[in-house]
């Protein structure tokens, strides 16, 4: 997998909340270490362990056109605030040949809004695309440098080796600005 810290990327000025959810997430990797050891407290991880299996981001200094990475139990989640055009565009190709067929609408429970989990589904790598003028590939979505897969606006493959859309992580809208995840 790719160095995961030369992959966190924020497209906004970073603020302490960013710092909140890396650390946050760092500890669930650690959560996981730990539970390797031969020792009964393994099965019963501490609170603030548990605390971490579902987190909030708040939407609302995200413009559209913006990105944000952030941790949820130890793997990257994209958070892409689409533009209307980004929509369109991934709603405009729902009947084209896809390699795993979904509708947009079927990824996303807000249309300005997608949120998907950051790993490519071919062996592993984190695309590029979250950074300012990273590459996104074809499609306006991602590129893994990695073998060269290509992900749409909708997070779904376009050209492979990689066989399956980038993964929807489970979460639910708290409020118009406030999205849970986990
Ligand atoms: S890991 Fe992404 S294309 Fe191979």
């Amino acid at each position: 997998m790719a160095d995961l810290s030369n992959n966190l990327v924020q497209s906004h000025t970073p603020t302490r909340r960013d710092f909140i959810f890396i650390a946050a997430g760092s500890f669930a990797g650690l959560g996981g270490a730990i539970s390797l050891w031969p020792i009964l407290d393994s099965f019963n991880p501490s609170a603030d362990v548990r605390a971490v299996a579902s987190i909030e981001i708040n939407l609302e200094p995200i413009s559209p056109g913006q990105r944000l990475t952030v941790l949820w139990r130890g793997k990257p989640v994209f958070i892409d605030h689409r533009t209307p055009q980004q929509i369109r565009s991934a709603r405009a190709d729902d009947k084209a040949e896809l390699i795993e067929p979904e509708t947009d609408a079927e990824r996303v429970q807000n249309p300005d809004w997608l949120i998907v989990i950051g790993i490519c589904t071919h062996l592993g790598c984190i695309p590029q695309g979250q950074r300012p003028n990273s590459r996104t590939g074809k499609w306006g979505g991602w590129f893994c440098s990695c073998h060269g897969s290509q992900y749409d606006t909708s997070g779904r493959v376009r050209v492979g080796p990689a066989p399956r859309n980038l993964a929807v992580p489970p979460y639910k809208f708290i409020s118009e600005t406030l999205v849970k995840i986990g």
